[in-house]
């Protein structure tokens, strides 16, 4: 499975990618606004994610008609080859992504909540989707179930549009999307802080150098010392 961050924040970008965890990045209008406001060049902070992380990076267009989001995607994909233009899974966000993917520029098709809009998106030729699984299990539907169908669909017929697992919580919704077998979660910086933390490791940790501390001071030296 691959992860990317679900960020604007350059600072949080940089710090995963420096980790070697990170293989993307998507960020979105709110993520933008919360991250960027103060920024005058919006463009050229897309470009600054994609000098830190070498992967795919997904930008999303504003426009909520077919013509204008081509031609915000057009824009955005010439920014740097590692663009990947995020369309709404609404019709005219199909019909965009219809014409993009002929022109070979890369889609995610976002904000989506249902088996068939993953299907259509799979048929306009979309590069990925992005389920939104948290905000699903906000309305008492099941988010982890929506990638369980979304795989089940793709296998069936041999698509090859990715599924990232977006809108993740907490570290219980990348175990569960890992194990329906989305290719990629996208997490944000919080989340993927506490999937890399257990008590019982800082416990256990504790203990042992509790005892290393009881060691006379001219042995502990030894693995510290000339470093
Ligand atoms: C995904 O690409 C989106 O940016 C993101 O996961 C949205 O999630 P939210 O529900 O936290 O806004």
């Amino acid at each position: 499975m691959q992860f990317f961050i679900d960020t604007a924040n350059i600072e949080e970008i940089k710090k995963y990618a420096r980790m070697g965890i990170i293989q993307g990045v998507t960020t979105n209008p709110a993520l933008i606004a919360k991250d960027c406001t103060g920024c005058a060049d919006l463009k050229g902070v897309i470009k600054e994610i994609c000098s830190i992380v070498n992967g795919p990076i997904s930008a999303e267009v504003i426009s909520t008609d077919t013509k204008g989001m081509v031609k915000e995607a057009r824009m955005l994909s010439k920014l740097h080859k590692n663009i990947v233009v995020k369309i709404p899974a609404v019709p005219d966000g199909f019909a965009a992504a219809d014409v993009l993917s002929r022109e070979g520029i890369k889609t995610n098709v976002t904000i989506l909540y249902t088996a068939n809009q993953a299907l259509v998106a799979a048929k306009v030729g979309a590069t990925y989707v992005s389920p939104f699984i948290g905000r699903l299990d906000a309305t008492s539907t099941d988010g982890i179930g929506l990638i369980d169908e979304i795989v089940r669909i793709y296998k069936n017929y041999g698509y090859k549009t990715k599924i990232i697992a977006a809108s993740m919580r907490n570290p219980i919704y990348v175990k569960k999307a890992a194990l329906s077998g989305a290719d990629i979660a996208t997490i944000p910086p919080d989340v993927l802080n506490q999937m890399m933390r257990s008590e019982l490791t800082e416990l256990g940790l504790k203990g042992f150098l509790d005892e290393w501390a009881k060691m006379p001071e001219k042995v502990r030296t030894c693995f510290t010392k000339g470093r």
